[in-house]
């Protein structure tokens, strides 16, 4: 696995008191693929991503990139060891500073690493642009002149300069237009299969994820519920959430409660069982007392949920004769 993150927890301390974002979660990537990670606002998923590039402290966990420890690094050490890792934000105005043009904004990246002579610099700029479908006209503009569309693009651009192992993006079509979407994720989906970067693509919006992603993990409060592949998605989904969240895309019709008609937990005091029992239509006795661990149903196919306890030890589970969440091949076949 190129990224691996074990037991990292992100803590916020509020007026409140003390929120954990992110608790005790691990997940890992590996090299060339791209993991999907979706949830509903607020159950710390920037977090993640934000702590993973060592944009907020963690207050506990490893991440390891190529099986180095990037936490605890000196600062010359993590300069070299962050640059292989690049994000792109949601909101492609705030990401980019507003006095800068286009092709500083693109330079600077190459500058502060010392990557290339300045004649080289301008040509891979030229070439940075290209790929991500800017006119090179573009490059003397400053970041209000652009589209929304645009300027994401450039974030891709600046993410792609140092020519990264891994990318993350968080939410990095939200703040587009519908048909803008559709253009920057396949240009994501492009880059991913053609530079082969390690991808960690973050979205509450399943569909979005489902289209860029090869395996899916689902976080519900900090936690991951469920880890899956793509194809596995619409026919094998297993944790009620994730039904829940496929259920809820257009189209579907909710079958299942929506967030609004039920109260949802209070992050600053989780449950003490399930953290998803409150609104799980399957709910059981044992999910109000003790917290499902996440256990694997065969093929990297993991779920933190106790409707699975039997079925996870037994070995013969490999075989996947569960189809309990049927959807209809609208759903099956949905792309962007
Ligand atoms: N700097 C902060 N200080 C205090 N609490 C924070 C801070 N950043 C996030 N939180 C809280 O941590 C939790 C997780 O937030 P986070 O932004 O990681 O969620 P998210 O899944 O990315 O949500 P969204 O889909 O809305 O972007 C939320 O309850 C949020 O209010
Ligand atoms: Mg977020």
């Amino acid at each position: 696995m190129l990224l691996e993150i074990d037991n990292l927890s992100v803590r916020y301390r509020t007026r409140r008191g003390v929120l954990n974002a992110v608790d005790d979660l691990s997940l890992s990537v590996a090299r060339g693929e791209t993991l999907g990670l979706v949830g509903e606002s607020g159950c710390g998923k920037s977090s993640l991503g934000r702590a993973i590039v060592g944009l907020v402290d963690l207050v506990g966990g490893t991440v390891r990139l190529d099986g180095k420890d990037i936490n605890g690094l000196t600062h010359r050490q993590s300069l070299t060891w962050r640059r292989r890792m690049q994000m792109v934000f949601q909101d492609p105005l705030s990401a980019l500073d507003p006095r800068k043009t286009v092709r500083r904004t693109l330079t600077i990246p190459l500058d502060v690493h010392r990557i290339s002579t300045s004649a080289e610099r301008h040509e891979r700029v030229d070439a940075l642009l290209h790929r991500v479908g800017l006119a090179p006209a573009l490059a003397g503009r400053l970041p209000h002149e652009l589209s929304g569309g645009q300027r994401q693009r450039v974030n891709i651009a600046r993410a792609l300069s140092l020519d990264p192992d891994v990318l993350i993006c968080d939410e990095p079509v939200s703040a587009l237009d519908v048909s803008l979407q559709a253009q920057v994720l396949n240009l994501l989906a492009d880059l991913q299969r053609e530079r082969a970067i390690t991808g960690l693509f973050i979205s509450h919006d399943l569909a979005a994820v489902s289209y860029v992603a090869d395996r899916i993990a689902v976080m519900y409060l900090g936690q991951i519920v469920e880890i899956l592949s793509r194809d596995e998605l619409w026919h094998h989904a297993a944790h009620p959430y994730t039904q829940l969240l496929i259920d809820s895309i257009p189209g579907q019709g909710a079958r299942l409660p929506t967030p609004s008609s039920v109260e949802l937990p209070n992050p600053y005091e989780p449950p003490r069982g399930c953290r998803f029992e409150q609104r799980c239509p399957r709910a059981m006795p044992v999910c109000r007392e003790t917290p499902p661990a996440l256990s694997e149903l065969g093929g990297g196919h993991v779920v933190a949920c106790h409707l699975y306890d039997d079925i996870a030890l037994r070995p013969s589970s490999a075989g996947k004769t569960w189809p309990i969440h049927e959807v209809t091949e609208t759903t099956a076949s949905r792309s962007i």
